[in-house]
């Protein structure tokens, strides 16, 4: 492909923070770079507790063990997100409750939200679609009334914001992607946002293993054991001093995708108004995190024709997500079509645009141009 989908690139310290990593003698997870970060998040969002992973998915079944979910107990989330949402969820037995999106955001709708809380609903799991903030005054306000956990599957929107606030400070608890796809990376990796300092010591305990490995380096015990269950979610310390480059970079490669973000806008509002394509809506309220530019195309065959026009010109665009309740595991827990109607006709509409930190104007124009020359 001439124009990848997706490209990783370096952005500022990152041989040079590797090659530190090494030379400090401390490659196995918590060394600097990790600590440096936990730091870096903690007070740029003002978290109480930052814990770097080995990917979001990881964090998502930190979450789950945290929440105490049993068989049989129920988790609401959109319909419209990635396999992790969901599956960190049910592999500790939970039932998930899917809800259809907005057709604006392409968020939970907060209004089916309500009439979907049963006693046995655990928790409620947001995405915030493209880094663009679910309607979360809404949401708090019907989940507090109930008293169900919010958390955040934050994948999307790191140093987005709803309303003045960071996204990823609203649950409980929230999960970070540092996916090589994700606006800052180390090829894979997550982290883990605690702002509900009740979960912060067992937190530490999950991600190590089901020891109190943390409280003893820490000196608050003599020696440490196995205390609880868990596993081993730390990343390597020169995956994170790669993503600490990228972090420290974070203005830089913002400014950057919301420069790339303003460009596909600009360049395909008259020609999407004319062909009945929509754009990306985001509310006034909302500082999105400018994690991707997408498309919604007519309808199934206009957008399969339309990948594959791209594709003949050298450009790889791409479509997710399948809708959950539809998928193989979605229809054992009663999924039928028509459940999820907005889901069910967006992902037949959707496209994902080239967009990645090295995306140079010369690429984005051959990509406008190409994207003009598409015969409906
Ligand atoms: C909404 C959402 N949640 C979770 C994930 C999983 O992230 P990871 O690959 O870091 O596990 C993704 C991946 O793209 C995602 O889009």
């Amino acid at each position: 492909m001439k124009i990848p989908f997706n490209r990783a690139v370096i952005v500022g310290n990152e041989m040079e923070y590797i090659a530190q990593a090494i030379v400090n003698g401390h490659i196995s997870g918590d060394g600097c770079f990790t600590k440096k970060i936990h730091n870096l998040l903690e007070t740029s969002l003002g978290v109480r507790k930052a814990l770097l992973t080995t990917s979001c998915t990881h964090a998502l079944e930190m979450m789950a063990i945290l929440l105490d979910i049993q068989p049989g107990d129920e988790v609401i989330l959109p319909d419209f997100t990635f396999v992790s949402t969901v599956n960190a969820f049910v592999l500790r037995g939970a039932r998930p409750v899917f809800i259809d999106v907005r057709p604006d955001t392409l968020n939970l709708d907060e209004s089916q939200l309500e009439a979907a809380i049963t006693p046995k609903t655990k928790a409620v799991i947001l995405v915030h679609y493209a880094g663009v903030g679910c309607e979360m005054d809404d949401i708090m306000e019907i989940a507090d009334c109930h008293g169900v956990p919010v958390v955040e599957d934050n994948a999307h929107g790191l140093f987005g914001k709803y309303k003045g606030q960071f996204l990823g400070t609203f649950g409980v608890l929230a999960a970070q992607s540092f996916h090589e796809t994700k606006n800052f990376t180390s090829g894979e990796g997550g982290a883990l946002l605690i702002n509900d300092p009740q979960y912060i010591e067992r937190a530490e305990i999950i991600r190590e293993k089901g020891t109190n490995r943390a409280r003893f380096f820490r000196g608050q015990v003599d020696k440490y054991t196995w205390v609880d269950i868990g596993s081993s979610y730390l990343p390597s310390d020169i995956l994170a001093a790669f993503l600490f480059a990228q972090l420290e970079q974070r203005e830089k490669i913002q400014n950057h995708r919301q420069q790339v973000w303003e460009t596909y806008q600009a360049g395909l509002s008259t020609w999407a108004g004319e062909r009945g394509v929509r754009l990306p809506i985001v509310p006034e309220y909302c500082d999105q995190a400018y994690h991707m530019y997408y498309l919604l195309l007519p309808d199934l065959s206009t957008r399969q024709r339309f990948l594959q026009h791209l594709r003949q010109q050298g450009i790889l665009s791409v479509f997710h997500y399948l809708p959950l309740h539809l998928s193989e595991m979605g229809q054992k827990f009663g999924g039928e079509a028509g459940d999820c109607p907005v889901t069910e006709r967006v992902s037949d509409q959707l496209v994902r645009l080239p967009f990645y930190n090295g995306l140079t104007g010369s690429e984005q124009e051959q990509i406008l141009s190409a994207i003009m020359a598409f015969k409906f």
